[in-house]
C-alpha cells in the first residue's frame, strides 16, 4: 500500500535564541540554520523513514527544487510536486532555551496546489491507499472527497488548527490527529466530544504527556509519552503522525503504531531541527527511552 501525502514543503529557518521575542523587541540569534520542513514534507520523511511507501502530492517554485531533490533523497516519491511560478514556502522558526518554539509561516507555492493536480496525482491511487493531508495547503476538500470517492483511507492532521477547516472535511475523514486544546474548540464549534466525532479513529496529543487515541464505539486508550529534556520541540507533532500513519499502512494495531510513534517523536524533541533529522525505524527501535 502506498500513503499518498497531499502537503506542504518549506524552507525552515530556525533561530536559536533565548527566550522567544516580545513585541517591540529586537533579539540577536545564537544560531541559524536551514531545514526540509513543512508539516507536510516532516510527514512524508517520517513515514518514508518508518518504511514506507510515500507519494507527495505538493508544490515548490524555482527557489526550492532542492526540497524536492531532498525528499527525492530521503524516499519519497515526488513526481506529483509541482514547479509553479510562486516562491517556495518558508516558516521562520524561534526557539528558545526550552526548546520551545514559535513559528512565522509564509504559504507561498503550498497555496497554489489546485485540486486538478491533486486528481491527477490521484489517478495512480489503489483501494485502501492511505491519504493524508494538514492545514497548510490549498485543494484539501477536494482531496478529502476524491479521496472517500476512491476508496482510500483519508487521514486530517488538523495542523495550524481551524475549527471551520475540520468541520469542512468532516464528513469525509477516517482519522483525524488533534491536539486537546484543539478537540476542546472543535468540541465547543459542533457539540461533538472526540468519541463522538463520525470519524472511525481519532487521536488527541497530549503534548508532553503523549496521546489519547479513540476507536468509534470504544473506550478511549492512553498513550503516556516518554520523559525527555526539550531542545527542539518543532516537528516533533509531525513525526507522530507521520510514523502513525506508516504503522496504519502496514496493518499494525493502532496501540503498536502510537507506541512506535511516541519513541520517535521523543528523539525528535531531543534534537534541533525538522525534516532533515527525523529519526529511521532502527534508531526509534535501539534508542534508549525512559
Ligand atoms: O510542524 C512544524 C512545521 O511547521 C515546520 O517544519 C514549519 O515549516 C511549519 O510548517
Ligand atoms: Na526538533
Amino acid at each position: 500500500m502506498a500513503i499518498w501525502n497531499l502537503g506542504s514543503i518549506n524552507a525552515d529557518m530556525v533561530y536559536a535564541l533565548p527566550h522567544l521575542p516580545a513585541p517591540g523587541e529586537t533579539l540577536a540569534a545564537s544560531g541559524l540554520q536551514r531545514f526540509l520542513g513543512g508539516k507536510g514534507a516532516n510527514m512524508s520523511v517520517a513515514a518514508a523513514r518508518a518504511g514506507a511507501h510515500v507519494r507527495h502530492i505538493g508544490a515548490v517554485g524555482s527557489d526550492g527544487l532542492w526540497a524536492r531533490d531532498r525528499l527525492t533523497e530521503y524516499g519519497v516519491d515526488t513526481r506529483h510536486i509541482a514547479q509553479v511560478d510562486q516562491p517556495t514556502g518558508h516558516a521562520i522558526i524561534a526557539v528558545d532555551a526550552q526548546g520551545e518554539n514559535l513559528i512565522i509561516l509564509f504559504p507561498g507555492a503550498n497555496h497554489a496546489i489546485g485540486a486538478d493536480q491533486v486528481s491527477a496525482a490521484l489517478t495512480d491511487s489503489d483501494t485502501g491507499d492511505l491519504l493524508v493531508f494538514q492545514n497548510e495547503t490549498t485543494a484539501q476538500v477536494e482531496a478529502a472527497k476524491l479521496g472517500r470517492e476512491r476508496g482510500l483511507t483519508v487521514c486530517y492532521a488538523a495542523a495550524p488548527f481551524s475549527a471551520p477547516a475540520v468541520q469542512a472535511v468532516l464528513p469525509y475523514l477516517d482519522f483525524l490527529i488533534l491536539n486537546e486544546v484543539e478537540a476542546a474548540q472543535l468540541q465547543q464549534a459542533t457539540g461533538l466530544a472526540p468519541a463522538d466525532l463520525p470519524v472511525e479513529h481519532v487521536i488527541v496529543t497530549l503534548g508532553s504527556k503523549g496521546a489519547r487515541y479513540h476507536q468509534r464505539g470504544q473506550v478511549a486508550a492512553e498513550f503516556p509519552a516518554h520523559k525527555v529534556k526539550a531542545v527542539d520541540t518543532t516537528g516533533a507533532g509531525d513525526t507522530f503522525t507521520g510514523y502513525v500513519l506508516a504503522g496504519m499502512d502496514r496493518g499494525m494495531p493502532m496501540a503498536q503504531a502510537i507506541t512506535q510513534a511516541n519513541r520517535a517523536a521523543a528523539l525528535m524533541v531531543m534534537r534541533p531541527g525538522t525534516a532533515d533529522v527525523i529519526p529511521d525505524l532502527k534508531e526509534v527501535r535501539e534508542a534508549a527511552l525512559d
